[in-house]
């Protein structure tokens, strides 16, 4: 079967002389996977998303779609930055459907039947987004200076969700939330995720929000300070995770992630078992 997503030998180097910030990235992403990526800061976690994206080209290697290079962003990718940028001047249900309406009409394409059809569906499916992220009706006529941080990247999601995409990538999507609601937000996305059959890439830097996750926790570390980022850990994820197995990954993914070499003998166990 093609992957999904097909990452292949990239490198990506950035200034002069050039820095390597990822090298050698290999990964096969199948339809339908939840994919956690971790790492510490700087370590290339959204450049590599940004590459999936198509909004950035790799130094070195390709990254194909379903056996075919993408360019440039299109509806193939959604993509959830961890800094939410809302239109203040559009109201929720505006900017629910902005991405979906620009996606599919020029200037040209405007006040035609068809797109004042197509305008009416996704508004039909913006309010049935919104009522699944947990907003009111009377929340789509709002602007998002009158909703909490916490609603708004609700709206960024429901967004990127419109436009109905295979893949959706989401950069510390949730790491501005306060707690409580960034574990609501963790809910509603497997809920989503389990509902719509979406590919996920997640970026964190959260161990537990990776475990809780992802079906597939990947792992970008630096082998050296000068040597760019390979994938040092490629982990599934027993469904469910059951609790007491969770400490043990943690140390795991946080000691591959620091690129500590010594292994607890318990976790090479578990990692066995595998
Ligand atoms: N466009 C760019 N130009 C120059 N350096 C960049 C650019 N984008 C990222 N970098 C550098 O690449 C490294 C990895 O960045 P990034 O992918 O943002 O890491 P992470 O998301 O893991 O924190 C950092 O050192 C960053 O400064
Ligand atoms: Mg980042």
């Amino acid at each position: 079967m093609i992957p999904l997503i097909q990452i292949e030998d990239i490198r990506v180097a950035y200034g002069t002389p050039p820095k390597t910030v990822l090298d050698g990235i290999d990964l096969a992403i199948q339809e339908g996977e939840f994919v956690c990526v971790l790492g510490q800061t700087g370590c290339g976690k959204s450049t590599l998303l940004r590459l999936v994206l198509g909004s950035e080209r790799p130094s070195q290697g390709h990254i194909l779609i379903e056996g075919r290079e993408h360019l440039q962003p299109d509806r193939t990718r959604g993509y959830v930055p961890q800094k939410y940028s809302l239109f203040p001047d559009k109201t929720v249900l505006d900017n629910i459907t902005f991405g979906a309406e620009v996606g599919e009409f020029s200037l040209f394409g405007c006040f035609t039947p068809r797109y004042f059809r197509l305008r009416r569906e996704y508004r039909a499916q913006a309010m049935d987004y919104l009522r699944r992220i947990g907003l009111r009706e009377s929340d789509a006529a709002k602007y998002p200076d009158q909703l909490s941080g916490g609603m708004q990247q609700r709206v960024a999601i429901a967004q990127a969700l419109l436009t109905q995409p295979r893949i959706l990538l989401m950069d510390e999507a949730f790491s501005a939330l306060d707690p409580g609601t960034r574990q609501e937000m963790q809910r509603l996305i497997r809920e989503l995720w389990r509902a719509t059959g979406t590919t996920i890439l997640f970026v964190t830097h959260n161990t537990q929000e990776a475990l809780y996750l992802g079906t597939r926790v990947i792992v970008l570390a630096r082998e050296s300070p000068d040597s760019g980022s390979r994938v040092a850990l490629d982990l599934r994820i027993p469904q469910p995770c059951h609790e007491n197995e969770m400490p043990c990954l943690v140390r795991k993914l946080e000691r591959v992630s620091a690129n500590l070499p010594e292994a607890d003998p318990q976790e090479d166990t578990i990692h066995a078992m595998r």
